[in-house]
């Protein structure tokens, strides 16, 4: 079997963090039930790009258990978890190409490699691994049933592939499940942002001013979980309806020439390229943090802040001091790579309990509809989304109501009115 992570002898460790993660995702334990007995992805390949930490540990374990031959290379240089990797390797026999801080270049050449799988099915966080596939790997190609997709970045550029139609297969795009971003998108991304912004620099977010560059779910999570803890909380946006919520969320919204001047903290979280650049690093006071929790780190334009710094160091670990001309110093967070996989370890399992169901979920329906379904992306379906909020219910020991019958007939007629 061929790998390529970071040493093997992690294995055991990585054991025991994947353990204490299952422990919090009873649905995908499930799912890995009803898959072994009835092995779903029998005979099938499925290469997945994804950040390879607990979570995906036991989803890539799901996978395997319900008979598909899985490999899994990282979505991002920073965010692999490397005593994961080699627990997958050498406790599941599931070939890993992931190494924490790996080169752009090695990041490349591991989808390739599980690309070398053949893969019937793709599994994608931020579209990487679609997008080489049809640049470069048309050998591949053909033999694809169908893709899934994770994140709002990825479903975005699979969207924009359909719609230049070059896209050569169907996506499921698990992102838009809302038992995925309402749940993840939000509560992951907020806890673990701040998280992987206080791992990397220790610093009391209470009393300071945090920024929050972009109000989408992602930034609705950070927003909610910052000001929880005691910060004063400002909005950018370029939505007017999302500018609006924010507002009416409670927060200061002022477009970012102001808020860089008012910052301590910065957080972008648009998915978009550049919401921070030279004409704001000029502004910042001395000693504000920025970090990006966007799925690419094109949010910050770091090249610029480079060409304007007079010096630049590691001051400590994620945490990168570049002093400007006048002597203003600004700390650059995880190399603007996703803080929270970068400095921490990503959402918190029983968040990613839904969305790897949805995952999970998604496989499996690929592989019964492949021949119905054409070259688009498509939502998951809502009665794979329901479940997956019904047995997370179930999980956590909470029942809800049932319509009645008169409700059912109500809900259905359009006679009845005061
Ligand atoms: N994306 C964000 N958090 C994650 C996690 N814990 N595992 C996999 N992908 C993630």
């Amino acid at each position: 079997m061929q790998y390529d992570i970071r040493d093997p002898s992690l294995a055991e460790k990585g054991s025991l963090r994947i353990q204490w993660a299952a422990q919090s995702m009873p649905v995908l334990g499930l799912i890995e039930e009803r898959f072994s007995a009835e092995l779903p992805l029998k005979g099938i390949r499925l290469a997945a790009c994804l950040h390879v930490t607990t979570e995906t540990a036991q989803l890539a374990r799901t996978l395997k258990a319900g008979g598909a031959q899985v490999a899994i290379c990282a979505s991002n240089p920073l965010s692999t978890q490397d005593d994961v990797a080699a627990s997958l390797v050498i406790n599941d026999e599931i070939p890993v190409f992931a190494i924490k801080g790996e080169d752009n270049d090695t990041y490349y050449s591991h989808i390739q490699s599980v690309l070398d799988l053949k893969p019937d099915i793709t599994m994608d966080d931020g579209a990487d691994l679609v997008s080489v596939l049809h640049s470069e790997r048309s050998d591949v190609l053909a033999g694809i049933k169908g893709g899934t997709e994770e994140t709002t970045t990825g479903v975005i550029r699979l969207r924009s592939m359909a719609a230049d139609g070059v896209l050569q297969f169907p996506i499921i795009a698990v992102n838009d499940a809302d038992t995925k971003h309402l749940f993840d998108n939000r509560y992951g991304t907020g806890q673990s942002t701040v998280d992987g912004i206080i791992r990397a620099t220790n610093r009391l977010i209470a009393g300071s001013t945090f920024v929050v560059v972009g109000y989408g779910w992602c930034g609705r999570g950070v927003a909610m979980r910052a000001q929880g803890m005691g910060a004063r909380v400002m909005v950018t946006e370029i939505d007017p309806v999302r500018a609006l919520e924010a507002v009416m969320d409670g927060y200061e919204v002022l477009p970012m020439t102001e808020a860089a001047l008012r910052g301590d903290f910065f957080c972008t979280v648009t998915g978009n390229i550049h919401v921070i650049r030279e004409e704001h690093f000029l502004k910042m006071k001395d000693g504000a943090i920025v970090s990006n929790s966007g799925h690419f780190n094109v949010e910050l334009d770091l090249k610029s802040l480079e060409r304007i710094a007079t010096s630049r160091r590691i001051i400590r670990d994620f945490v990168e001091e570049f002093t400007l001309p006048g002597g203003n110093r600004i700390y650059v967070l995880g190399e603007g790579r996703l803080i929270n996989l970068a400095a921490a370890e990503g959402h918190p399992s029983s968040v990613m309990d839904m969305s790897f169901a949805n995952q999970a979920l998604a496989a499996e329906y690929i592989m019964k509809e492949a021949d119905t379904l054409k070259k688009e992306v498509y939502g998951v379906p809502e009665s794979i989304d329901k479940d997956i909020a019904h047995l997370k219910l179930e999980a956590i020991g909470l029942e809800i109501d049932v319509l009645t019958e008169e409700q059912v007939k109500y809900l259905s007629s359009w006679k009845m009115g005061t």
